[in-house]
């Protein structure tokens, strides 16, 4: 009997709405109810001695995988594109960067982390990889071909995440790649801003993509989750290494996961949406010094996100004009469909001031003013606005 699998994922011609609908189910596996059960489990039961001793099963114990884990998995790699060998689950978008990179490195490697990378990012590279031998240069993330003058005989990975999820620079990934390959290193990235469904980065040069699922794939600000995926050069490293450290993720959150897949692709194109009209909007304000968004002609990055990304989702940052610190607090206190808080890619609003000084070693960070990071979410955008609208009133009569 077909499945939606069958159907619309393993001939590559359907468009991801279509893959996101239908990827990972087999309903008549399950008495023909539409979603995969939700699977709670550990032990794995064999009917005979004779099946155990052979471990013939279709699963064998829960950390290796479950009817839950698998229909995920299968979901996530139809979106991944056909360069996609595998996909792997774990408990964050954190633990998604450090298995990555603990699957391609090992003493003595040397790695290039770009300075706009993620700040936990680095903090796993600074204090976990170092005590393992392992050393971490971190490099312009504007660098594009130049990253050939870093490269050393060690070098065995290079991570890029682009654009950078608090100060928006673009990087030239195939170029990058190009480099990373001529020297046999391995290509990461933190793909979480664009997701495959705007960057397919397993098709520009990258052998191991990673999301913090808790963002724009839960969608709802109610899971910690991260994946992986992986091309077949990297695959069978990085499932040992996750089956190794004994990484899994509940049943529950990947149930929430497969959910938020489901309506991925029209959530982010109302995030993008929106947050382009409110971005646009941001930089006719007078109190504004720019706007720091990938898909606005103005931004620095804006042709290699023409040339290689197919949109844009809902985070990005603004420079504001220099003021006193309690108008910028004024802005942020008066806004009420704002929330003021860590992580993005909730259906709901958040802004979050930052300030990138202390986190960068290879490049410095002088954007001229204040700096608040907005992501956009499904509220009604002229009520975002009108929000908005009465943080300046706010910060205008803080002066
Ligand atoms: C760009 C980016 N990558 C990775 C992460 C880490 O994801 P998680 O919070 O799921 O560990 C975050 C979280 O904010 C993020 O913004």
């Amino acid at each position: 009997m077909k499945t939606p699998d069958d159907r619309h994922g393993a001939d590559g011609a359907h468009a991801d709405r279509t893959r996101l609908v239908v990827g990972g189910r087999r309903p008549h596996e399950h008495y023909g109810f539409v979603n995969t059960p939700v699977f709670h489990g550990s032990t794995v039961l064999y009917p005979t001695a004779e099946d155990y001793l052979a471990r013939r099963s279709r699963f064998k114990y829960a950390r290796r995988g479950t009817p839950t884990s698998e229909a995920l998995e299968s979901a996530l790699a139809g979106i991944e594109g056909p360069a996609c060998a595998g996909v792997a689950l774990l408990p964050s978008g954190l633990a998604a960067i450090s298995a990555a990179l603990l699957s391609v490195l090992k003493a003595g490697d040397h790695v290039l982390v770009t300075d706009s990378a993620y700040d936990p990012t680095r903090v796993f590279c600074d204090t976990i990889l170092v005590r393992w031998g392992i050393t971490t240069t971190y490099y312009d993330p504007l660098i594009g071909a130049g990253i050939e003058a870093l490269m050393r005989p060690n070098t065995r990975a290079v991570f890029v995440e682009a654009p950078g999820s608090l100060s928006f620079e673009m990087q030239d990934i195939p170029a990058i790649a190009a480099v990373a390959h001529a020297h046999d290193a391995v290509v990461l990235m933190d793909n979480t801003w664009a997701t495959p469904l705007y960057f397919r980065a397993l098709d520009h040069g990258v052998d191991l993509s990673i999301q913090s699922g808790t963002k724009y794939i839960g969608g709802h600000s109610d899971i910690m989750f991260g994946c992986v995926a992986a091309n077949e050069r990297t695959n069978q490293a990085l499932r040992d290494m996750v089956f190794t450290l004994g990484l899994c993720v509940g049943p529950d959150d990947m149930n929430l996961a497969q959910r938020g897949l489901r309506t991925l692709a029209v959530r982010l194109a109302a995030h993008r949406e929106a947050a382009l009209a409110v971005a646009r909007w941001f930089e006719a304000r007078p109190e504004v010094l720019k706007v720091l968004h990938p898909a606005l002609p103005s931004h620095p990055g804006h042709d290699i996100w023409r040339r290689d990304f197919t949109g844009s989702s809902g985070l990005f940052s603004v420079v504001f004009r220099p003021v006193p610190g309690p108008a910028i607090n004024a802005f942020l206190n008066a806004l009420s469909l704002f929330g003021l808080g860590a992580s993005w890619g909730g259906y709901e609003s958040l802004a979050i001031p930052f300030d990138c000084t202390k986190i960068r070693t290879a490049t410095t960070w002088a954007p001229g003013g204040p700096t608040i990071r907005f992501h956009i979410g499904l509220e009604d955008t002229a009520d975002i606005i009108a929000d908005l609208e009465g943080g300046f009133a706010a910060l205008n009569a803080a002066q």
